[in-house]
């Protein structure tokens, strides 16, 4: 039976502007790099200013913006920026902080430093973008979620709320604004080798390079995905777990090193 992409696929990049937040390493820099590859004009956000203008350098045409998504009013100037110069097609939340934490150790601080970034970044961002897109009737909302926010997982105490936070923030805004014609998304990769994964001390399964996971959330938006989730052979078994009973999902967890 055919069944049509819940999202209208973005096929062609050409002369379309995308604007990352999280572009100056892994995965958003990575994805950067694919669309510049074809076509975008990329506009690069984290805090790290050299490495953004670097970018921007090797990259003709696309554009370095420095700025810390927790700052609400620094994001909301950037947009307006950006705006008064043309309408955004695609605006993706990659920003992403990551520090191992159990519930022996608690660290609030540390706790709502994962907030701020992982998702009141994300909602600053769409309070800067949504009023114009939804004016224009048109563009593409991507977050960057993590399998980690299917369900509890080890050393996940301050990631994986964050991580279920985007996922079903992402589900409220497609029912939101799909018949707006706006297209929404979310990212859930698996284990992606970069600086935020530099520290762990275990094997990371079916571990991917930052550029293998651009091509694979490039395919997604290709292919009008709701829910973008890579690579397929680890994400596959933990969507399962999700449906496990709880009795089983913790015997099992229990046994996950570390
Ligand atoms: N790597 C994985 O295995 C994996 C798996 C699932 C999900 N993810 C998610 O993928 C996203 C990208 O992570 P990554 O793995 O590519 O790690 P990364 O290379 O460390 O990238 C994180 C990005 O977020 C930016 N960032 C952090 N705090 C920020 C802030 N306050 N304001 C603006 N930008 C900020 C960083 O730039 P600055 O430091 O320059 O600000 C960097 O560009 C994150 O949302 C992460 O949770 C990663």
């Amino acid at each position: 039976m055919f069944l049509p992409p819940l999202n209208p696929p973005i096929t062609d990049w050409n002369g379309k502007t995308v604007w990352i937040v999280g572009a100056s390493t892994g995965i958003g820099r990575a994805t950067a790099q694919a669309l510049h590859a074809r076509g975008a004009r990329v506009v690069v956000s984290a805090r790290k200013a050299e490495a953004l203008t670097a970018f921007a350098q090797k990259n003709p045409g696309s554009r370095a913006l420095p700025l810390d998504a927790t700052d609400a009013a620094a994001i909301r100037t950037a947009a307006s920026q950006l705006l008064a110069q043309g309408p955004l097609d695609c605006v993706v939340y990659c920003a992403g902080h990551y520090q191992a934490m159990r519930a022996d150790a608690i660290d609030v601080g540390e706790m709502v430093r994962h907030v701020e970034v992982n998702y009141l970044g994300a909602l600053h961002l769409l309070d800067a973008v949504l009023p114009a897109m939804l004016a224009r009737g048109a563009g593409h909302i991507s977050l960057v979620g993590s399998v980690a926010g299917y369900r509890g997982l080890p050393q996940s105490l301050a990631y994986g709320p964050t991580k279920a936070a985007l996922i079903n923030l992402a589900e409220t805004l497609y029912l939101d604004l799909h018949d707006k014609g706006i297209g929404v998304s979310i990212i859930n990769p698996g284990f992606v080798q970069t600086p935020l994964t530099a520290d762990n001390a275990f094997d990371m399964p079916a571990l991917l390079t930052p550029e293998q996971a651009a091509t694979a959330i490039v395919k997604g938006w290709q292919r009008g995905a709701f829910e973008i989730h890579f690579p397929k052979r680890f994400t596959l078994w933990l969507k399962a777990l999700r449906v496990v009973p709880n009795r089983i999902f913790f015997f099992l967890m229990r046994r996950v090193k570390p």
